[in-house]
């Protein structure tokens, strides 16, 4: 009898693996807000590339960036049944106890875009290469400026998003890798002295909050087209381009005369921006990329089959390392937009006049 026993359950579990028993399992997609237009890609990529790989998608976007919201939505998710829950976390050190109790009802959990700090919970995490952008950004401008050669000095100023994104860690260490030389000798100068990480923040990488600070430094320091030079301004992301772009408008500037500003993302105020000449450059992240990754990743761990990483050594969550797959970002200029965003299918030319 055992053995029939054993013998049929073995039968039910090959035939399970066979039809698929994990189709249809429930997956939750936990996105930090709807204001920006690539977490809107980002959460619509996953849920039809899921759906398309036979799950049941329950995605949530956290109002805008509200963090109780966040907490309640995963809370929901881990009751609901879910299996596996990607998450992108609008402040990383927030969600340890909600992960805590993922992690008892042996709900696996990936890091979506963010990395999530302090939690054991965190299986994967699938992102860009966030370093890589940092240093993309510093190396555009210490190239724009010929920092080796020319004799300046430069006037610059810098901007990053939000202080509980470990993401700023990356994209503005990056960026200060490469400029923190320049400014050691002096070839750049930060008029504002404002330069570290905590003073060049920008709470939720909000655009009016960085055209605020932006419009302050502009009459701190007198910028103006006509007035103190200001020669670049180093920007983490696109939203915060933005509102930087804004207020150097509203002070006179013009494609001619336009300070370097640097973006990532490639979105689509950026890119018109930057086809106006009011913006230098963006880094595209091809959230299509990254959402086909997480899908694989899902996939596999519902499956028990192994997991593509390519990075085991650089994100710490204050746990342990995590283990991480890394997608390339590529920098987009007015000089090859074209064939990164038009070509592929991100954009229609159209969408970006
Ligand atoms: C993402 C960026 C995005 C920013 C603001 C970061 O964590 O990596 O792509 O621009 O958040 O949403």
């Amino acid at each position: 009898m055992k053995k029939l026993v054993t013998t049929l359950f073995a039968v039910m579990v090959s035939l399970a693996l066979v039809s698929g028993a994990w189709a249809g399992e429930r997956i939750g997609v936990s996105m930090p807000t709807q204001s920006l237009q690539r977490w809107n890609q980002d959460g619509a990529n996953m849920k039809a590339q899921l759906e398309a790989a036979g799950y049941t998608v329950e995605l949530q976007y956290a109002g805008d960036n509200d963090i109780p919201t966040q907490v309640n939505q995963l809370e929901n998710m881990i009751s609901s049944g879910c299996k596996v829950l990607v998450v992108a976390a609008i402040d990383g050190t927030s969600l340890t106890r909600v992960l805590a109790s993922a992690k008892a009802n042996n709900i696996k959990v990936v890091s979506y875009d963010r990395l999530i700090m302090n939690s054991d919970a965190v299986s994967y995490y699938a992102t860009f290469d966030n370093f890589k952008v940092g240093t993309t950004q510093g190396g555009y401008i210490r190239d724009k400026l010929d920092l080796d050669n020319a004799a300046g000095p430069f006037h610059i100023e810098m901007f990053t998003g939000d202080p509980g994104d470990n993401n700023i860690n990356f994209f503005f260490g990056g960026a200060i890798s490469i400029l923190q030389p320049y400014i050691d000798s002096g070839k750049i100068i930060v008029p504002s002295g404002q330069t570290t990480q905590a003073q060049v923040a920008t709470v939720n990488w909000n655009t009016e909050e960085a055209q605020k600070r932006m419009e302050n430094l502009i009459s701190a320091i007198g910028y103006g087209p006509n007035g103190t030079r200001l020669d670049a301004v180093l920007s983490s992301n696109d939203s915060v381009a933005n509102g930087i772009t804004n207020a150097l408008v509203a002070a006179g500037y013009r494609k001619e005369n336009f300070p370097i500003i640097t973006g990532q993302d490639c979105d689509r105020p950026a890119m018109k921006n930057i086809l106006a000449g009011t913006q230098s450059m963006s880094v595209f992240k091809d959230t299509r990329m990254l959402a086909q990754q997480v899908v694989k990743m899902v996939d596999a761990i519902v499956k028990g089959t192994e997991v593509e990483i390519n990075d085991t050594t650089t994100y710490d969550n204050g746990t342990g390392v995590i283990p991480s797959f890394l997608c390339d970002p590529v920098i987009c200029t007015i000089d090859n937009y074209k064939e990164l965003l038009i070509d592929s299918g991100y954009y229609k030319e159209e969408e970006l006049r």
